[in-house]
């Protein structure tokens, strides 16, 4: 889906496709540098991360493995309540691996904190994170990435994973919804 789909619903287009596919295979080429013979476990936290994971893992020109887990840090609105509850869990031991966290974006930074702390906890060999965007003004917590991908500011932005009450998560780009939209017409 195209920005020119649901263009009723969105104020302006922040990070582009081209964009997306410019940084995400400029770090596909850094990781793949980084973890040459290390087989890699990427690690993605559904479901925002989803598009980024199959993008970034295709780009790659390493063999990588893939698992996923989904985690909340949020209740029913948009504020974070700074709890994260495991609602499905990995299917891989990580004990020993080199994993590496893929995100869609990092808010207050909770989920990620939380995120790499536990994956030390099992005994990863190591822990890295790739986020594609981040909104740096928000950061209640500070979390490490190695990979950082676009820092925006603090607007409600949907798309390319990214939703809002699970709508345009298949919009191909990442913009900046209508406010008319989340506070009713
Ligand atoms: C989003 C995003 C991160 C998290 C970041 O997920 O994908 O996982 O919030 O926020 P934080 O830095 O404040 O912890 P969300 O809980 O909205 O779930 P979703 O990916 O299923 O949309």
């Amino acid at each position: 889906m195209r920005i020119a789909d649901v263009k009723e619903d969105i104020d302006h287009e922040l990070v582009s496709k081209a964009q997306i596919d410019s940084k995400i295979r400029e770090i596909a080429a850094q990781v793949s540098e980084d973890y040459r013979g290390k087989n890699p476990l990427l690690v993605a936290v559904l479901k925002g991360a989803v598009n980024t994971l199959v993008e970034f893992s295709q780009a790659v020109s390493i063999p990588v493995q893939i698992d996923f887990m989904s985690l909340s840090s949020y209740g029913s609105g948009t504020v974070s309540s700074g709890q994260v509850t495991v609602r499905q869990d990995l299917s891989a031991d990580v004990r020993g691996r080199h994993i590496l966290i893929v995100e869609d974006i990092i808010d207050s930074g909770r989920t990620l904190a939380w995120l790499v702390d536990e994956l030390k906890r099992r005994g990863a060999a190591s822990v890295e994170v790739f986020a594609l965007l981040s909104k740096p003004s928000r950061r209640e917590v500070e979390v490490d990435v190695k990979y950082a991908g676009y820092e925006i500011p603090d607007e409600f932005v949907v798309g390319f994973g990214l939703d809002y009450d699970e709508r345009y998560r298949n919009l191909d780009s990442i913009a900046v919804l209508k406010p008319s939209v989340y506070q009713g017409e």
